[in-house]
């Protein structure tokens, strides 16, 4: 019986870590077909150059297990859809780590992020996705480091670039943030979810 149990266990672990390796798989494909969208649609050459580092980074980057987590805000995922990348996306979104945003205190109800680089070794680079649940808006803020977004799904109202107005942004859209623009978007009347990349020496992995 203990040789049997023993077995199972074992069974069992390798399963879980063949799944984690297959996420992991799913995720870098994903990632690589967002950079190379975000590199050839129309942007300024500095948002080219934050995709390219994550499109030169991600072929190999060392994958870091973890353990997916859910957030509230993701029960709208059903209204994903707008987009083939953005459906590949709904399909990935339950297998991965969402947490809570730290710069509000909704317990992950209408707002979530997934930190990439918390799921590969991607030394220089800040790279995950923001969900913004329909209706809700991710607070202004700035930070040191530039950043460029890749608009996965959702047409939302975006801050943006240094500018103080919002404006519409459709899906497949790239947008950047010079270090310490205030930037801010509010969702339409879908979710919103945008992949973004930070790049620079103030980048700091937590
Ligand atoms: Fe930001």
């Amino acid at each position: 019986m203990g040789t049997l149990a023993f077995m199972i266990s074992e069974f069992e672990v390798a399963g879980e870590i063949m799944n984690v390796l297959q996420d992991h798989d799913k995720i870098r494909t994903w990632l690589i077909s967002a950079a190379d969208s975000a590199i050839s649609l129309p942007s300024k050459a500095v948002a080219k150059e934050g995709a390219l580092r994550l499109r030169s980074a991600i072929d190999r980057a060392v994958p870091i297990p973890y353990e997916p987590q859910k957030q509230g805000a993701l029960q709208s995922l059903g209204d994903v859809c707008d987009t083939p990348r953005a459906r590949e996306f709904a399909e990935l979104a339950g297998s991965l780590r969402w947490v809570e945003s730290e710069r509000w205190n909704d317990g992950g109800k209408e707002r979530a992020l997934c930190v990439l680089s918390d799921a590969f070794d991607l030394p220089g680079l800040e790279v995950g996705i923001m969900y913004v649940d329909s209706g809700c808006a991710y607070p202004i803020h700035n930070h040191p480091p530039q950043e460029v977004y890749l608009t996965i799904s959702g047409t939302a109202q975006w801050r943006y670039g240094g500018s103080k107005t919002l404006v519409d942004v459709r899906p497949d859209s790239v947008l950047y943030n010079h270090p310490f623009d205030l930037h801010t978007v509010q969702a339409g009347d879908s979710p919103l979810v945008a992949l973004y990349v930070l790049w620079g020496d103030e980048v700091i992995k937590s």
